[in-house]
């Protein structure tokens, strides 16, 4: 199987995460006796890339997390000191250390070994000692959802997703009624698990919906289809209330 490409484009909005929080064992804060002096403090910790990203359990993510301090006025800080700090199973490199001179630290994160949505926080804090956090989301494809993951990008992304690959030119824009992308959940979450597969196997018509929607029944397994379902309920956003796993610390 190919590796997984962590998707670059970020969910459209920002999760309303209204889940079951499922704190695994014991979870990992920053450590206190952080040898970094920071020579600059901050008021806002803001993201500046690598949030939402979809990767695979236990993978690191394809593109870093990057992460920008600001003073009151908004303005770039540097040398301020910011902690990652995640769930466990999930972990950080660098997990610690000073911004840049534009402000920015950026860390490689590697996701736990379950599949799931993953809460991560970065902290720094203002020179009263205030603790200023931001928590960021990933999501971790499981085996089951990595297959449905590669299955899109073979025979659905085309027309799912609006947005053209070197790999792949979106055939969307030429429908007349357009699909939607499987993360958005308003749509997504209202049809049942047998209606996603009564259109994915005998097409749009199955469902009284157009018959661009073309049936895959004979040229997916049933397996398939349940792997294209798993992962289309884990990507969705605003988060489909049944797969609701979330890692977070406490
Ligand atoms: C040739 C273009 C095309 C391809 C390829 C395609 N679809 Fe669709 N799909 C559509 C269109 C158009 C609709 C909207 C039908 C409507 O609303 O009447 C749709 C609708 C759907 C819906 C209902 C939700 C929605 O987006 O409106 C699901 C679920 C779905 N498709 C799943 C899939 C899956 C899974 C694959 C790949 C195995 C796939 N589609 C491949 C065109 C396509």
């Amino acid at each position: 199987m190919p590796t997984i490409v962590a998707q670059t484009k970020p969910w459209r909005t920002l999760l309303a995460v209204s889940l079951m929080l499922v704190t695994a064992g014991c979870t990992r804060k920053p450590g206190p006796a952080s040898a970094l002096k920071p020579t600059g403090f901050g008021a806002a910790l803001v993201e500046s890339s690598g949030g939402k990203q979809i990767g695979a359990t236990g993978m690191v993510l394809a593109q870093p997390l990057l992460v920008q301090v600001n003073d009151e006025q908004g303005t770039a800080v540097t040398g301020a000191l910011v902690e990652f700090s995640g769930p466990t199973g999930v972990s950080f490199d660098p997990p610690s250390g000073l911004t840049d001179s534009s402000g920015q630290l950026s860390t490689n994160v590697a996701l736990g070994s379950m599949a799931g949505r993953y809460q991560l926080v970065a902290h720094t804090s203002t020179k009263t000692q205030k603790p200023v956090e931001l928590k960021i989301e990933e999501i971790a494809l499981g085996y089951q959802e990595q297959v449905g993951f590669q299955l899109d990008n073979k025979y659905c992304a085309r027309c799912h997703d609006p947005e053209s690959t070197p790999e792949r030119v979106s055939n969307y824009d030429n429908l007349e009624t357009k699909p939607h992308p499987f993360t958005e959940g308003d749509t997504l979450n209202k049809m049942t698990d047998a209606e996603l597969t009564a259109i994915i196997s005998h097409g749009g018509p199955a469902l009284n919906k157009s018959a661009l929607m073309p049936p895959y029944g004979y040229t997916l397994s049933k397996t398939e289809i349940e792997a294209l379902i798993s992962y289309i309920r884990l990507i969705s956003d605003p988060p489909y209330h049944a797969s609701g796993m979330v890692y977070a610390q406490k």
